[in-house]
């Protein structure tokens, strides 16, 4: 069988005579747990992987997605919680197997996720979209989704990824601090979960398949795609104000500013306000 290395879904265009979406992805979203209440939908991909550990009859296929229409406690990065009104938005978890990437370059992941979302995004109509390091994605300046990735590694190698993505699809009031908006704010249209799930997942493997073709696939247009890259801007360093550029991503996933005086650091995501 010939492995679709496009960045585009291989039948996003693909649309019955009743209009509605059809997909053939490899193996994202060929199997698909539908849950109507959860806690997180990554905890209970994190729940099926430990339960096939423990009794492998209970085999997780790769590709497999866990998508719930509310989670009571969805988890966002630095121990945030990711809130989302039922039935409105997609959350959901994929379990995916990159036994290809070494773990010492798993931020690859989340370089590839986050362009799959802004593929998606661009291909729904919405311009002015670019990638928030590490984990966010904006369009027209607001945060619109989030990724938060668990990663289940053994002999230095990625033996399970949890890949949680929330993205605001039909909801148009939030309460968060961070300005946030969804694609029916920008459009003004109402979407159907189910279809733009299944378009997402497809986005995703075409994203994935090109990174296992080549690492350094998604490097370039991870850059070109993110959020103040070589731009001078204020930032909180550590807890000091500073002036800084971002002048690129490390192997592992700190972000490489560079201050007036030319010399560049490395920072984890606790380090780094964006002011
Ligand atoms: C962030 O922006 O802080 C990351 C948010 C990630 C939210 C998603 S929703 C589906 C999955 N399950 C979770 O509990 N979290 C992720």
């Amino acid at each position: 069988m010939k492995i679709s290395a496009e960045n585009h879904p291989p039948s996003a265009s693909c649309k019955t005579s009743t209009g509605k979406f059809t997909m053939e992805n490899l193996f994202i979203g060929k199997n698909i747990i539908r849950l109507d209440r959860v806690d997180s939908t990554n905890n209970y991909a994190v729940g099926l992987i430990r339960g096939s550990r423990e009794n492998p009859a209970l085999k997780v296929f790769d590709g497999t997605i866990v998508s719930a229409k509310f989670q009571e406690q969805g988890k966002g990065q630095r121990g945030n919680s990711w809130e989302s009104d039922a039935g409105k938005n997609l959350t959901f978890s994929i379990v995916l197997k990159p036994a290809f990437l070494p773990a010492g370059r798993q931020f690859l992941l989340n370089k590839i996720i986050s362009l799959a979302i802004l593929d998606f995004l661009k291909d729904c109509g919405i311009k002015q979209v670019a990638i928030k390091w590490p984990n966010d994605v904006l369009a027209e300046g607001k945060k619109i989704a989030g990724i938060l990735i668990e990663n289940i590694i053994q002999s230095n190698t990625i033996q399970y990824s949890v890949v949680g993505i929330g993205l605001n699809i039909n909801q148009e009031k939030f309460t968060s601090t961070q300005a946030a908006t969804s694609l029916k704010i920008l459009s003004g249209k109402s979407y159907s979960l189910e279809e733009n799930l299944l378009k997402l997942a497809s986005f995703i493997e075409g994203r994935y398949l090109k990174l296992k073709n080549d690492l350094l696939s998604c490097e370039n247009d991870y850059l070109n795609s993110l959020y103040r890259f070589n731009e001078w801007n204020k930032f909180n360093l550590k807890g000091t104000p500073a002036n800084a550029r971002i002048s690129g991503v490390a192997e592992d996933g700190r972000l490489i500013l560079q201050q007036e005086n030319g010399i560049e650091n490395h920072y984890d995501i606790k380090e780094v306000i964006f002011l």
